[in-house]
């Protein structure tokens, strides 16, 4: 994005900034960012069960699906011109291990709802996470040796995960696990096996956040974390420039897109990123900051259609081409209306 050359700046009473902003015509003519439902992508919870919809506490509004009411949820999304969804599975403590074997079981929840997505909806695009935090019993994204996550060793095990979801059908494979080299290991994985038409998504500047904690509650991995950090992995929320060396890698890598997660709070990492790369550069608008304003809204000291479209609006202004968010379909909704 170029911001091209500063602009004269009138005296007044000559100058009058509000004289565009008098109409709405005025208004509209001179609006400088777009925000439609191209540019949302909906994260979905799925879980056990069939004809199954349950709340997630923490995130008020938020349900997980059991894969045969995903078509339904989708359709709704589809219909209001939102273009793709992203997969995240609330796996039974019955099968998470240390190993995260069930992350490459090839009718693991992830799976199941991708085919059942793909069936009904083929023209919707499919993303799935590639981390192995849902299936571990240690929480983490990796797996965990002596008390640290092995890089190398996690690879392997990403790998046979993409695989499998994209041979359930997925479309972007969004790693967002945080291992050194992950992104040129998955696309060589799947080059390999003839999948050179898949996308890679990367979480390629992704904080260790306090931000994640509903997700946590909504994947069911809070409580096998037992309280410890992502900070071997996950970058230091302080640092600014680690990220730009983050996004370098993973475009040379191979990575068709490049992520900033969390959101609002690292907008200021968006811009730099779209600034030095102009790359497809997306943010995810992650469960914490859904929950401050869903929450805040729900006790009356936010109008709720205000902000979420506020909140999406300055995603735009920072660069972003599109935004995960799980008000994706709200906001749909409203802009249809408006
Ligand atoms: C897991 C993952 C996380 C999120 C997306 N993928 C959480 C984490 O890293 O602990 C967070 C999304 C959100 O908070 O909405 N690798």
């Amino acid at each position: 994005m170029s911001r091209g050359p500063s602009t004269p700046v009138g005296v007044f009473p000559q100058t009058r900034m509000r004289r565009n902003r008098r109409w709405d015509w005025s208004r509209r003519l001179v609006r400088e960012n777009t925000l439609t439902p191209d540019d949302l992508i909906w994260p979905v919870f799925v879980c056990e069960g069939t004809d199954h919809i349950e709340p997630v506490p923490t995130m008020p509004g938020v349900v997980r699906y059991s894969p045969d009411r995903l078509p339904a949820a989708v359709a709704e999304a589809k219909a209001l011109g939102i273009p793709a969804v992203a997969i995240f599975p609330a796996t039974p403590a019955s099968a998470k291990s240390p190993g995260a074997e069930e992350a490459w079981n090839p009718d693991n929840l992830v799976c199941q709802a991708v085919r059942a997505i793909k069936d009904a909806h083929p023209d919707m695009g499919v993303m799935c996470d590639v981390a192995l935090d849902p299936f571990n019993s240690d929480g983490h994204d990796g797996i965990v040796r002596d008390g640290h996550v092995e890089n190398d060793e996690t690879l392997e095990a990403l790998c046979r995960q993409a695989l499998v979801q994209v041979e359930a059908g997925c479309d972007v494979i969004a790693p967002s696990d945080m291992m050194d080299g992950r992104i040129g290991v998955l696309r060589e994985a799947l080059d390999s096996e003839g999948h050179e038409k898949v996308l890679l998504m990367s979480y390629a500047a992704k904080y260790s956040s306090g931000f994640y904690g509903p997700f946590r509650d909504a994947i069911e991995s809070k409580g096998f974390l037992k309280g410890e950090t992502k900070d071997t992995y996950q970058m230091d929320p302080a640092n600014t420039d680690e990220a730009l060396r983050e996004v370098a890698l993973d475009i040379e890598e191979g990575a068709d897109m490049v992520m900033v997660k969390p959101g609002l709070p690292y907008l200021d990492i968006v811009y730099r990123v779209k600034e030095r790369f102009g790359v497809p550069t997306f943010a995810y608008n992650v469960s914490g900051e859904y929950a401050m304003l869903r929450i805040a809204a729900d006790n009356g000291a936010l109008d709720y259609d205000r902000v979420v479209l506020e909140s999406l609006m300055a995603f735009k202004r920072a660069g972003c081409n599109g935004v995960l968010t799980y008000f994706a379909v709200d906001a749909a909704r409203l802009l249809h209306d408006s």
